[in-house]
């Protein structure tokens, strides 16, 4: 096992990928704080991880409010103890053409994904620094690498999402603490449910067509899985990835390849 009695945190881990790294750290030996702004969903993963003899334990809190989190983490520690790693993957997205664009829809996938990230990552060194140690992944998306219409706001949230990665890998890779982010492409989670029917009349086809459209492009001839983005946070939280930093890591089936 990879990751015996480490004490992770994962927000957004009610569902989808997030959930899927929970359950993955578990059964590397991790203590998993499940964390989610639903905090039944949350539960709902760790009560499952703790069926599977996995250490699982849920938190609600909105990634976005720093005094939330702040709180949140404190009492998280005082029951598993000091933070290992910490998994900024809670986010948004959302299918609108530009000119449609509010400045309310451009705070809300901003606040969520970066500001989220942001704070995540401000909490997670402030603990991490004293111990000198400690793991970060920052959940970007093929999204941050290649812009996409209809998705500015988004796709500037990922791009941050990146360089936000870089500077703090940057900043504490002498202290211990690395920092690294994952860009899957497409994974069909609950996230798609909230954007197929968009994204189905961005391209003018049927949403039912949708998944078969996205698979043919690309490479390896078919979209990602959760557990295709869990494994790979497995790999860079734990020590085989104790060389890399300031990554972020395309799990996108050869889609993008830069
Ligand atoms: N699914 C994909 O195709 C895909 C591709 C690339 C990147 N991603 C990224 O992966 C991450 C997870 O996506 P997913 O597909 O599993 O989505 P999902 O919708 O299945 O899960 C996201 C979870 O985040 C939670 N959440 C949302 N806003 C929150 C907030 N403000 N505070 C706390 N929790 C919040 C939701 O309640 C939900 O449980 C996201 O950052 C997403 O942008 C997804």
């Amino acid at each position: 096992m990879k990751l015996v009695n480490k004490v992770a945190v994962v927000t957004g881990g009610g569902s989808g990928i997030g959930a899927e790294i929970c359950r993955a750290f578990a059964r590397e030996g991790a203590l998993v704080a499940v964390t989610d702004m639903r905090r039944e969903a949350a539960e709902q993963i760790a009560a499952e991880i703790r069926d599977a003899q996995g250490q699982a334990f849920s938190w609600g809190f909105d990634v976005s409010d720093h005094a939330t989190v702040e709180d949140a983490v404190c009492k998280i520690e005082k029951q598993l103890g000091p933070l290992d790693i910490w998994v900024n993957n809670a986010g948004i997205s959302r299918v609108v053409p530009f000119l449609d664009c509010s400045d309310d829809l451009w705070d809300l996938i901003l606040n969520v994904n970066l500001k989220g990230t942001f704070i995540g990552c401000q909490v997670a060194v402030r603990r991490m620094l004293p111990r000198r140690r400690g793991v970060i992944l920052n959940m970007s998306s093929q999204s941050g690498k290649v812009g996409n219409s209809h998705y500015a706001a988004y796709c500037a949230s990922k791009f941050g999402v990146i360089g936000l990665t870089q500077s703090l890998a940057q900043e504490f890779a002498g202290d211990g603490i690395r920092v690294n982010a994952l860009c899957p492409g497409v994974v069909f989670t609950p996230l798609w449910d909230e954007q197929t029917k968009d994204y189905a009349r961005k391209r003018n086809i049927r949403p039912e067509d949708v998944r078969s459209y996205l698979e043919e492009k690309i490479p390896c001839g078919r979209l990602g899985t959760p557990e295709d983005v869990a494994r790979t946070a497995v790999f860079l939280a734990g020590d085989d990835a104790a060389y890399i930093t300031g990554q972020a890591i395309n799990i996108t089936g050869g889609a993008v390849m830069h």
